[in-house]
């Protein structure tokens, strides 16, 4: 099983960013802490990061036949990327949407959830372990497939 990681804009400086917000671990550590789970569950991960949204789109479009599922934070573009949640509807692959924080206990501009829509789910609001669990769920997800 091989799964995408990929991280949106900003997520560059987690770690340094709003840490009130999204905690002291950098992207590394969480990038570390995805590797050590993917050992553990034996499969094969690659993370990537980005601020551009065609950059994120191009990756979606090449995962096709290269992953069996991608775990994606598309960051602010969650919230009006129509770009990526086209990408993401046109996927067949696992989908899992996932975010540091509880957008829905932020701000209002946070409520509109546009890529969610287009993802089989999402995991929010456990800081880096959200992606530890997003990461389990894909897994799951596959192998429910492939059973
Ligand atoms: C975020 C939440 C988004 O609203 C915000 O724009 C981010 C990070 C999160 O992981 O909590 O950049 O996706």
């Amino acid at each position: 099983i091989r799964v995408l990681v990929i991280h949106g804009p900003n997520l560059d400086r987690l770690g340094e960013r709003e840490p009130h917000i999204y905690g002291r671990q950098s992207l590394a550590d969480i990038d570390a802490r995805l590797a050590e789970e993917a050992d553990r569950l034996g499969v094969q991960l690659e993370s990537m990061q980005s601020n551009h949204e065609g950059a994120i789109v191009d990756a979606l479009s090449r995962a096709v036949g290269r992953f069996d599922a991608v775990v994606i934070n598309p960051a602010a573009y969650s919230h009006y990327s129509l770009a990526i949640r086209d990408a993401l509807a046109a996927l067949p692959l696992v989908r899992v949407e996932v975010h540091l924080s509880n957008v829905f206990a932020r701000e209002g501009f946070r409520q509109r959830m546009v890529t969610a829509g287009a993802c089989s789910g999402v995991i929010l609001g456990f800081g880096g372990e959200s992606y530890v669990l997003a990461l389990r769920a894909a897994v799951e997800m596959v192998r429910r497939q492939e059973r």
